[in-house]
Formats: C-alpha cells, sequence, structure tokens
C-alpha cells in the first residue's frame, strides 16, 4: 500500500482499488492519446462510448448477466431508485411487499407508499434491525406487484444468507452495500440496484440491473428522467450520464477480474470477515450487533457497552491509521466496513489492534 494512504474502513464513499486510482491518476489528463481527460469527454463521442460499452459488457461478464436483462448507469443515487421502483412497478396491482430489515428498506418503503398500498413483509425493528428474517418468517401478501428488501444493511450491519422465494412475484433488490462480493444468480431478480460508492465506483452513479419486460407499466405522472423505459430506449443516455464514474467503475472492474472476478472478491470477503469475527468474539471487552446467521460480510458493527470506552477505542484507533470506525448514530458503537478494496492486511493489522485493546482495557 502506498505509505500515506490509510485503513478506511468508511461505510461509503469508501476505499477504491489503489490500481484503479493509479491508473486514473496516470490518464486523467490525457486519456489514451485523446488529448483530454474522461472528465471533459462528450458522452457521446467515440472514445467515450467506447468506455460505456466496454464498461457494461465487463458488468455483464463478471456478474453473469442474462439477456432479456438491461444495464442501467444512472444518477440520483440508490435514494433515487426508493422512488423510481414504485413509480414504474407499483401499477400492475397497486401493491407491493417491502421487508424491512434496516434503515434504507424503510426509507424505501415510506416513499413507496406515496404510489400504492406497502404490506410489511417483515419488520425487524423489535429486536433493533440485529437479524434477517428466515423464510418462512415472511409475509408475502399474495397480491404484490413486487417484494423488495436490502440485501445488505450498511447501518446495522446484517445481511440477507439466502434469496427470498416469492413464487411468481418480481424481486426487487438494494445491493448498495454488498454488489460484486459474492456471487449473485441474476435470473432470480426483477431488479438489482446499488449506488456506486461503495463496491463499485465513486458517488453519482447507480447501476441499475433489471429484466426489461418490467419497463413500461409506469405510473402515468412518472418524470421522464425517472421512467426506466426512457432510460433503456436511450441507453442510459436520456440525459448526461455521470462519465467519471463509470470509466472508474470500468477500472474497478479490471481490477475485480485480476482478483479473480466475484469468486475471487467471495474468498476474500469471508476471509476478512471470519478474521474480525473471531477477533470480536474471542474478546472479553466487544459484542456485535448483528445476531450470528445474520451478519454482513461487508460492515461489522460491535461496541463494548460503553460510550466512553466506544470514543476512547475509535480514538485510538484513529491515531494508529485506521480512520472512520465510528458507528452510526443509530446503532451506535462502532462499524468497520470492509468492501472489496480494503486490503487483507487492513483487517489483519485491525484485528492485532483490537485484540491489543481488549487487553489493555
Ligand atoms: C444499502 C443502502 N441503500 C441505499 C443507500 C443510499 O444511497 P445513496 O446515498 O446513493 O442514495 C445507502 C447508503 O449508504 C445504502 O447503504
Amino acid at each position: 500500500m502506498s505509505e500515506q494512504r490509510v485503513y478506511n474502513f468508511s461505510a461509503g464513499p469508501s476505499m477504491l482499488p489503489l490500481s484503479a486510482l493509479e491508473r486514473a491518476g496516470s490518464e486523467i489528463t490525457n486519456y489514451r492519446g485523446s488529448g483530454m481527460s474522461v472528465m471533459e469527454m462528450s458522452h457521446r463521442s467515440k472514445v467515450f462510448m467506447q468506455i460505456f460499452e466496454e464498461t457494461q459488457d465487463k458488468l455483464r461478464k463478471m456478474m453473469n448477466i442474462p439477456e432479456g436483462y438491461k444495464i442501467l448507469f444512472l444518477q440520483t443515487g440508490a435514494s433515487g431508485q426508493f422512488s423510481m421502483v414504485p413509480l414504474n412497478l407499483m401499477g400492475r396491482t397497486g401493491e407491493a411487499d417491502y421487508a424491512v430489515t434496516g434503515n434504507f428498506a424503510s426509507l424505501a418503503a415510506k416513499e413507496a407508499k406515496k404510489y400504492g398500498t406497502v404490506h410489511l413483509a417483515a419488520d425487524t425493528s423489535d429486536r433493533d434491525h440485529s437479524y434477517i428474517p428466515s423464510q418462512e418468517q415472511l409475509k408475502l401478501s399474495g397480491q404484490a406487484s413486487y417484494f423488495y428488501y436490502c440485501a445488505n444493511n450498511t447501518i446495522y450491519g446484517t445481511e440477507w444468507q439466502y434469496v427470498p422465494d416469492t413464487g411468481s412475484v418480481p424481486l426487487v433488490c438494494d445491493m448498495s452495500s454488498n454488489i460484486l462480493s459474492r456471487s449473485v444468480d441474476v435470473s432470480k431478480y426483477g431488479i438489482i440496484f446499488a449506488g456506486a460508492q461503495k463496491n463499485m465506483a465513486p458517488a453519482g452513479l447507480t447501476v441499475v440491473i433489471m429484466r426489461e419486460d418490467l419497463a413500461g407499466h409506469e405510473l402515468p405522472y412518472t418524470p421522464l428522467m425517472m421512467n426506466y423505459h426512457t432510460m433503456i430506449e436511450k441507453d442510459s443516455m436520456y440525459n448526461t450520464p455521470p462519465c467519471w464514474c463509470i470509466y472508474m467503475l470500468g477500472l474497478n472492474l479490471d481490477w475485480v477480474a485480476e482478483q479473480g472476478g466475484i469468486a475471487g472478491m467471495e474468498k476474500l470477503r469471508d476471509l476478512r470477515s471470519a478474521m474480525l469475527y473471531d477477533t470480536l468474539d474471542a474478546s472479553r471487552l466487544f459484542q456485535c450487533h448483528a445476531e450470528k446467521g445474520s451478519r454482513s460480510g461487508m460492515n461489522v458493527t460491535f461496541r463494548t457497552g460503553n460510550e466512553e470506552m466506544d470514543a476512547k477505542f475509535v480514538k485510538e484507533a484513529t491515531e494508529a491509521g485506521f480512520v472512520n470506525l465510528k458507528g452510526h448514530r443509530k446503532v451506535g458503537g462502532m462499524r468497520a466496513s470492509i468492501y472489496n478494496a480494503m486490503p487483507v492486511e487492513g483487517v489483519e493489522k485491525l484485528c492485532d489492534f483490537i485484540k491489543q485493546f481488549d487487553k489493555a482495557n
């Protein structure tokens, strides 16, 4: 790792692979002989269109995205999808099922209520969102236009370890904080979306992977910019797309491919998260927020149970070069976000630091 860089455990925007940053740096004023930066190019130029198409192709290959599915490169963040999903999908029956397992699924359900009837298929707030419901616990309404869930709850540190079975009801999934970290059978989903700023690219890009036949059923007042059909028809270029982020996604995907693709990412993710959970479980001082069986491989939430001690941990960790470990205010304590670009070495060193802190306190 480059000397001045810290181990950044931020929940997002978060670490990007050093090689992707260095490549972007080397091309920043003159992209491959074009005489200009990617930031300065017309999105319709031949040189940018090549970046755009290659990035789509790389993502399609890496995630095994089948025919009949479109990849969209949009803006307005993952939060924009909280509106776009119901605006485009709610119309079929006027109802939808939402599994509320954390903050972002809760926000999505609240937004969807503006456009139709929302059934709570699950609500894990009874145990402070520390667990994921089992398939048997899901209450399916039977007439939903779609079933919505958030695969990884960034704030609470829980993650679905199975794909819900909803029969013929299309699955809509927010994968903002675990996309590209484990293999996903895309064909099981109607829509997968992700804000890019954790495992994909800088903030500003939202990736949507959707079954094409789900588009074209939008509510009549759907804004053009929020209409999947418009964006599919114009191949994400109804307006100016987030060009720089798309380029960075391409560089990140090259790095993922060099590490063995998604299978390689999954191995590393299992290694990192097992090390960290084992260290926390073996400590006297720390407890994890998420229940076993529901723990996230990306966001590890933990605490001492004493706010002053938590603050001491965060302060001393920061001084030792482990930054952004303070937990979200809704959960308190600490959160170590260990996305794809976090080197295993960073987690090893954090584990050593945790052990020392546990001994000393
Ligand atoms: C799982 C999840 N969904 C949605 C969001 C909101 O993303 P954005 O800020 O891109 O709207 C976040 C942000 O951290 C998130 O973690």
